[in-house]
């Protein structure tokens, strides 16, 4: 049976543990990794812009001794020049493996349904696992154990933050979510996180004691046309210096990156000694390599 990773609800806690596991010895001994992967080749589809998903995917897949193949937004024109299930089908014939960057979150479920190879979800309107996992081995080898430990969201409720949910759920990290009112997370989302998850619409109440504090753009892919309305509904949800001294002593930056500097983060909190973003990048490519290796190998 092939496995898919479309949402962390497809990762059981062990699952998460082991790719966790391996994300370590493959930061530690690059070379003993480096056929592992060897005659197989991944499709990467984007309909939306990408650096660190696409670059890390391929330098990742190489790597392992892999191959890449990389499909712009113009190139399938998913969905209009062919079905989602006739280019699944089709792939699955040639490819080992799919990462897919979409809109609609129903776009990787029919893909992953119609492929009979692993799809893995690059983004989506919804989530982005692949960060969230990123994003948490991150803050596992900063502070080494959850227990005790609060990280705070800031901003938008958007895809980043429900992916962040389900995996604080997963793993027992407690998360506070201030977003202004109607930007709230999804509602599978705050239900899945609900033993761990507080919801706030004042940022200095959720930023409270918090260890890690994360925040992400207010306008994602495919909302450009809001970004001017949301700087105002947003801009009491900035990162900034006076909110950091609200948090606890040294408590971490994060953001999934990119950033609109002066938007939703300063540039003063981003460059700060704090800030773990460019850590962050890094780690999408080994957890990255990780996945890969559980689901192609
Ligand atoms: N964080 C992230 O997914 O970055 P890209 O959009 O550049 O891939
Ligand atoms: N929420 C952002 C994340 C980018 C990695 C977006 O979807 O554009």
């Amino acid at each position: 049976m092939k496995k898919d990773l479309t949402s962390i609800q497809d990762l059981s806690l062990k699952e998460i543990n082991d790719i966790f596991s391996l994300t370590a010895q493959l930061k530690k001994n690059k070379n003993k990794f480096s056929q592992v992967l060897s005659g197989k080749t991944l499709a990467l589809i984007f309909q939306k812009p990408s650096c660190r998903t696409r670059v890390s995917f391929e330098v990742g897949m190489y790597q392992l001794g892999g191959n890449s193949i990389y499909l712009s937004p113009g190139e399938l024109n998913l969905g209009v020049r062919e079905s989602i299930a006739d280019v699944a089908k089709t792939l699955s014939r040639y490819i080992d493996g799919i990462v897919l960057r979409t809109f609609e979150h129903h776009n990787l479920l029919e893909m992953a349904k119609y492929a009979a190879v692993p799809v893995i979800n690059g983004l989506s309107d919804f989530s982005h696992p692949c960060q969230a996992l990123a994003d948490i081995y991150t803050i596992k080898e900063k502070l080494k154990d959850f227990k005790g430990k609060l990280l705070a969201y800031v901003g938008d409720g958007n895809n980043v933050c429900n992916s962040l949910l389900f995996a604080c759920a997963r793993l027992g990290l407690k998360v506070n979510v201030a977003t202004p009112e109607g930007f709230q997370p999804d509602e599978s989302a705050l239900k899945a996180a609900k033993n761990v998850a507080k919801t706030f619409y004042r940022a200095e109440e959720a930023v409270k004691d918090a260890d890690v504090i994360y925040t992400d753009v207010w306008a994602s892919m495919g909302q450009e046309e809001e970004a001017e309305k949301r700087k105002e509904i947003f801009k009491e949800f900035q990162i900034n210096r006076n909110l950091v001294k609200l948090a606890g002593k040294n408590a971490l930056i994060m953001h999934c990156l990119p950033a609109h500097r002066g938007e939703e983060i300063t540039d003063e909190v981003i460059e700060s000694k704090n800030s773990i973003v460019f850590d962050q990048a890094e780690n999408r490519m080994h957890v990255q390599k990780a996945i890969l290796i559980k689901l192609l190998k």
